[in-house]
This record gives structure tokens, sequence and C-alpha cells, in this order.
């Protein structure tokens, strides 16, 4: 299937992955918050290389759709739908802020285009409702849940390798279109 590619949020540009973007990621990884709620390090350029061509082959294979998102131009954050099951009427956004970006909604803004965007480029292809997991200590988290619509739907049982119950949020196509 073919996808637009380019969401458009207000302020910030979401665009696919490049191997340009390696050194930011790295930068933006050796941030404590990110690495304690993200389980993949990138710790320098080699691992840099291997997170990217994650994100390619989940492109490629229609199961992991990503998106740098810039700042007039500076990554600035990370938004990802994760479609476990292709064609499946569910799946799950991820996402992180570099730190010296946090606290001016991007994270929000982002899932927001993130949403209207998977909501419109898989509604032929069955998608229904998109949720979004986090920790139960993750407090930031939670409120970008509720910035971006995204209404609490249950606690998840702690489970190896998340140690403390979490959220479960979600958001469902309203019609057609979203
Ligand atoms: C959770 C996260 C994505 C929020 O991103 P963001 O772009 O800062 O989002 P917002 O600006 O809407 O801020 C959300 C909350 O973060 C907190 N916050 C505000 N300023 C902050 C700052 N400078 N530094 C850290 N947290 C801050 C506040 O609780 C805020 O809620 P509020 O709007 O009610 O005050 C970001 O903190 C992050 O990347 N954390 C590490 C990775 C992570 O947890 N990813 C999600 C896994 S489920």
């Amino acid at each position: 299937m073919t996808v637009a590619a380019h969401p458009v949020a207000d302020g910030l540009v979401l665009r696919p992955f490049e191997d340009v973007d390696a050194p930011a990621l790295v930068e933006a990884y050796r941030d404590e918050t990110l690495r304690r709620y993200t389980r993949t390090p990138v710790d320098d350029v080699g691992q840099a290389a291997h997170w990217l061509g994650l994100q390619y082959e989940g492109w490629a294979a229609g199961t992991r759709y990503s998106f740098a998102v810039l700042d007039d131009g500076e990554l600035v954050g990370n938004v990802v739908l994760k479609r476990g099951t292709p064609g499946g009427e569910t799946a799950e956004v991820g996402y992180w802020t570099a730190g010296p970006a946090r606290g001016r909604g991007v994270a929000p803004r982002a899932v927001e285009a993130l949403t209207t965007w998977a909501f419109a480029a898989f509604a032929e292809d069955g998608l229904c409702r998109i949720d979004l997991l986090h920790e139960g200590d993750n407090h930031a988290s939670c409120r970008v849940a509720e910035k971006s619509g995204y209404a609490f739907a249950e606690v998840v049982p702690a489970f190896p390798p998340y140690p403390l119950d979490g959220h479960r949020h979600s958001r469902k196509r309203l019609d057609g279109s979203e």
C-alpha cells in the first residue's frame, strides 16, 4: 500500500526518518528520561544506523510508520504508528520528544497529526482504533494522551519488561475520515 508520507502538525514538519538524522538521534538518546521509557538504545552512529534500518524495514513491511518531528529543520521528536497486523482494525502510537524541546506541546501536536494521517491513510484498510500505552509512572505521557484526545480505557497489569501497571488510552475513528 502506498501512503502519503508528510502529515502536517501545527508549526511542525513530520517526515520519514533519513540517514542524515543519525547524529541528532544519538544526541537525543543521551537523555535519561528517554532511555527510561524506550526500549532500543542509540548510543553511537552504529546503533543509530541499526535503529534507522528498523524504521526503513517497518515502512517497507507495513508494520511500523515512524516520523521524524522537525521544528525549524531540527529533530525534536519521534512519532510512530505500529501496525502489528497490517490490515488489522487496531494500531498503536508511540513517541518521544528530545529533552530540550519538552514542555512545548511537541508530542501532542505530533500525535494529533499522526492520528489524523493514519485514520485517513488506512481507512480503506480497516483501521478503526489506535491505542496509546504508557507506564504507570509516566505522567508526562499520560498528559500527552489526554491532550491528543486519547481517552483512558483501562489499567494494564505489569508484565516483563514493564515493572509497573500501565494505562491504555485509545482513540476511535469517528466516521469514514476519522
Ligand atoms: C512524554 C513526552 C513525550 C512529552 O512530550 P512533550 O513534547 O514535552 O509534551 P508536552 O509539552 O505536552 O508536555 C507533557 C507534560 O510533560 C511535563 N513537562 C512540561 N515541561 C516539561 C519539561 N521541560 N521537561 C519534562 N517534562 C515536562 C508536564 O507534565 C506536561 O504536562 P502539562 O502540559 O499538563 O504541563 C516527553 O516527556 C518524553 O519524550 N519522555 C520520554 C519518552 C517517553 O516517555 N515517551 C512516551 C512513552 S509512552
